[in-house]
């Protein structure tokens, strides 16, 4: 799984046989130039999702809940998540939160719409929370634990598990019956999601230790952009071959 916020990008991943994109709240840091998932809205995320899946013809488009948009109660989820479903064409949303998510979970999957569950740490708690490891110690795990299955309990499809120590993440993988999408939470989980923007060496600074780069588009994009730019102010182009007679 990797995360998707345009059509053209998806479509070239959708090329590229990856068989789920997450319209992530990711794109609040790595999209629209915010510092955390906190302010993204369910419009944005509406139109970015609509945009992924005019895109796309293959993937399983999944579309985040953003903060705010499904805390309030199951009626609020269900009314957020069939926005993102039925006018966005969403195949299922993902939301945050284990054991506090799971009425919601509960109603969206009874009205039918698929739910992938996003436990571990939850980067719309980022003012309680911060960004550090979660469910290390014995306490903690267990909690991690009943949150995985509180969110199987109520019926979600598929676990995100987020910055989550490996043998963790690995006991939660065999305790569930439903796949487990690690990031940050080791090899053991039966899939595995990063931002593309991270993967690709797009996203600028200092990236989470769980990021393993597999481009470096920051720096190809930059080298094509400035030859253009010395190209254009030298004369070197256009030439008549891009013009027309
Ligand atoms: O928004 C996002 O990109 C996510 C993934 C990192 C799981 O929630
Ligand atoms: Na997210």
């Amino acid at each position: 799984m990797l995360t998707a916020y345009d059509a053209m990008i998806a479509s070239v991943f959708d090329e590229a046989g990856i068989p789920v994109l997450l319209v992530g709240d990711s794109m609040g840091n790595c999209h629209l130039g915010y510092d955390t998932t906190v302010p993204v809205t369910l419009d944005q995320i509406a139109m970015l999702t609509a945009a992924v899946v005019r895109g796309t013809s293959r993937p399983l488009i999944v579309a985040d809940l953003p903060f705010g948009s499904y805390q309030e109660s199951d009626v609020q989820a269900l009314r957020s998540a069939t926005r993102l479903v039925k006018e966005a064409g969403a195949g299922a949303v993902k939301l945050e939160g284990g054991e506090r998510s799971a009425e919601q979970i509960g109603l969206l999957v009874r009205s039918g719409i698929p739910v992938m569950a996003h436990i571990g740490l939850t980067p719309q708690s980022v003012h309680a929370m911060g960004y550090r490891v979660q469910g290390r110690g014995e306490e903690a795990a267990e909690q991690l634990l009943r949150d995985a299955k509180a969110v199987q309990d109520a019926g979600a499809f598929a676990v995100v598990m987020e910055m989550v120590p490996a043998g963790v993440a690995g006991e939660v993988t065999r305790a569930l019956a439903v796949p487990t999408v690690g990031i940050g939470a080791g090899p053991e989980c039966d899939a595995q999601v990063l931002v593309w923007t991270d993967m690709a060496g797009l996203t600028p600074g200092r990236l989470p230790r769980f990021v393993k780069q597999y481009a470096q588009l920051r720096e190809t994009l930059t080298e094509a952009v400035s030859a253009y730019a010395s190209e254009v102010v030298s004369g070197a182009f256009p030439q008549a071959a891009h013009a027309f007679e």
